[in-house]
């Protein structure tokens, strides 16, 4: 199994055996009102979600790597790399922490390591990441790993909420 280990952190293949973890923040309004595809109105749409992820992690032909993040030893979010299927050499990353854990760095953290592991084992070497131009939490903590922003744009509308909204777009190359 792969395990990745930071200073404060340990990242395991993410799966359904999370589900009472993941769907306590996946669930939460204040946790997620930044996000397109959350939250999640019930505990079968987080279990679906935790199924694919499980068939990612035992296919021979792998584009979505993610991750929970565990802070001794109780799993707090979790960190993602989904390849580009045309050209595996570029991903985008996403991230999520429970809101207990916010303000601690832990998704800077995370994310720094799952980049690190993607160069090294996975050969990437484009990073692309995108969030709610509202959101700072997530914006800095793609500048804390050393992103650029690279675009804004409209059009953006987050699953909670009808109103439009802005987009920033970020990237990096290692
Ligand atoms: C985005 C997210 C993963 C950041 O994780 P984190 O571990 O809290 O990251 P950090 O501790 O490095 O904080 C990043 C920034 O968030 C802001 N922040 C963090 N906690 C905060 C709090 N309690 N109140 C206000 N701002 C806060 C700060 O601006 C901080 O930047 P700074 O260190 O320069 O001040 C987390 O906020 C989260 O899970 N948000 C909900 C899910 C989400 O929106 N994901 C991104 C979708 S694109």
């Amino acid at each position: 199994m792969v395990e990745i280990k930071t200073e404060r952190l340990v990242l395991r293949p993410l799966g359904i055996q999370y589900l009472e973890s993941v769907h306590e923040y996946a669930s939460d309004l204040n946790n997620t009102r930044y996000m397109m595809f959350l939250p999640n109105d019930t505990v079968e749409e987080t279990k679906e979600f935790l199924e694919g992820v499980d068939k990612q992690w035992s296919s021979d032909n792998q584009t979505c790597y993610e991750f929970a993040i565990l802070l001794e030893g109780k799993m707090i979010g979790a960190v993602s790399l989904t390849l580009e299927e045309d050209d595996l050499k570029s991903g985008e990353l996403g991230w999520i922490v429970n809101k207990k854990y916010w303000g601690q760095g832990i998704a800077p953290e995370a994310a720094a390591a799952l980049v690190e592991y993607a160069k090294e084992k996975l050969g990437v070497t484009h990073f692309i990441a995108h969030c709610d131009a509202g959101n700072p939490g997530s914006y800095r903590t793609m500048e804390k790993i050393g992103m650029v922003r690279t675009a804004e744009y409209g059009g953006r509308f987050n699953k909670s909420s009808d109103e439009e909204r802005q987009e920033y777009q970020y990237e990096m190359n290692v």
